[in-house]
């Protein structure tokens, strides 16, 4: 269908189009993040997490958690480095729905760098891998993390690779593998948003709407532009776990409070996506842990 249409457009118009090759670098990471997700086997949000197995049960460190400002401890913390946040990225991207989550793995900038974080009290640098979403329904609020006992519309999670681990089965193993960025979205009664970015992503949602789909993106895309506007100054960081099977303790955490307004017709266009039962893949978020023995911190300006 998509080529009989392409080369019919082709053919009407008569214009040269250069056929874009997805590398296969970027095909062979797909592949990977795919069956890095399916190693964990099969889980769904019925009971928000609450019935998976293993670390998710027993683990100490686990993720998400409520972060409380008043109970956090202000340190003075390096600010957050964003390497090549602002480099546009390969084209073409893909985005999956993976049963779980709208995914998209992040691939290199146009000029072969790898978009990184650093600085903060993380335990090195940190490459970033993938982006994926967390959300509620039409009654309920999807983020993972709650603030102050405030949980919101959507948390978009950016997962970044300890640079000193060649992929993202020995990074989960190990407590300084991982460092996600968590970003809040509050959906807003405003038609049209300047995330341009976001709006790229978005615009493909109704294309994966069945499991095992996937769209492609085409244009410039900077990882820095999934942020939006938000204030990246101020930020809780803890350890904690994945969120999803199988729940390892290898994550540094960063969670911004500043909170990304966006379009409500936009966020309801991820209530659509189904999952491998071909049921709606809505509150996908896992249930609040235990904060244990665990030190928050808070990072003002
Ligand atoms: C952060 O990463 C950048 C890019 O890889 C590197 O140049 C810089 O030295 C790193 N800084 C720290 C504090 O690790
Ligand atoms: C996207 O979906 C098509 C059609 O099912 C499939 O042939 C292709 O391998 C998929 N691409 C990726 C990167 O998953
Ligand atoms: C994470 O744990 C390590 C090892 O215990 C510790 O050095 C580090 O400060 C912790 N980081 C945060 C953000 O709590
Ligand atoms: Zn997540």
């Amino acid at each position: 269908m998509f080529f009989f249409s392409f080369w019919w457009l082709l053919a009407v118009c008569g214009c040269t189009f250069a056929y874009i090759e997805i590398p296969e670098a970027y095909l062979a990471a797909i592949r990977q993040d795919r069956a890095d997700d399916q190693s964990a086997g099969e889980y769904n949000y019925d009971n928000q997490g609450d019935d998976w197995t293993g670390t998710c049960q027993t683990g100490e460190s686990q993720s998400p958690i409520d972060l409380i400002f008043d109970d956090a401890k202000i340190v003075s913390i390096p600010r957050l480095r964003f390497n090549y946040y602002d480099q546009p990225l390969q084209t073409p991207l893909v985005i999956v729905n993976n049963g779980h989550t709208a995914n998209m793995v992040i691939p290199l900038t146009q000029r072969g760098q790898r978009a990184s974080i650093n600085g903060s009290l993380l335990p090195g640098t940190f490459e970033a891998q993938s982006v994926h979403f967390h959300w509620g329904y039409y009654h309920t609020k999807g983020s993972e993390h709650a603030i102050n006992f405030e949980r919101y519309d959507v948390e978009m999670h950016i997962v970044h690779k300890n640079t000193i681990y060649d992929t993202m089965g020995e990074a989960t193993q190990h407590p300084d593998g991982l460092a996600v960025l968590g970003v809040m979205f509050r959906a807003v009664n405003r038609q049209s948003s300047q995330h341009y970015g976001l709006n790229k992503i978005f615009n493909q949602l109704p294309r994966i709407v069945q499991y095992n789909t996937n769209a492609t993106i085409m244009g410039r895309l900077t990882v820095g532009q999934l942020l939006g506007n938000i204030v990246t100054g101020e930020f809780f960081t803890y350890n904690g776990s994945l969120t999803t099977p199988d729940c390892a303790e290898s994550v540094t955490w960063t969670v911004f409070p500043d909170v990304l307004d966006y379009p409500y017709r936009q966020i309801a266009r991820l209530w659509n996506l189904k999952d491998s039962r071909q049921k709606p893949l809505v509150d996908n978020y896992r249930s609040l842990q235990d904060i244990n023995n665990r030190e928050v911190y808070y990072r003002t300006i």
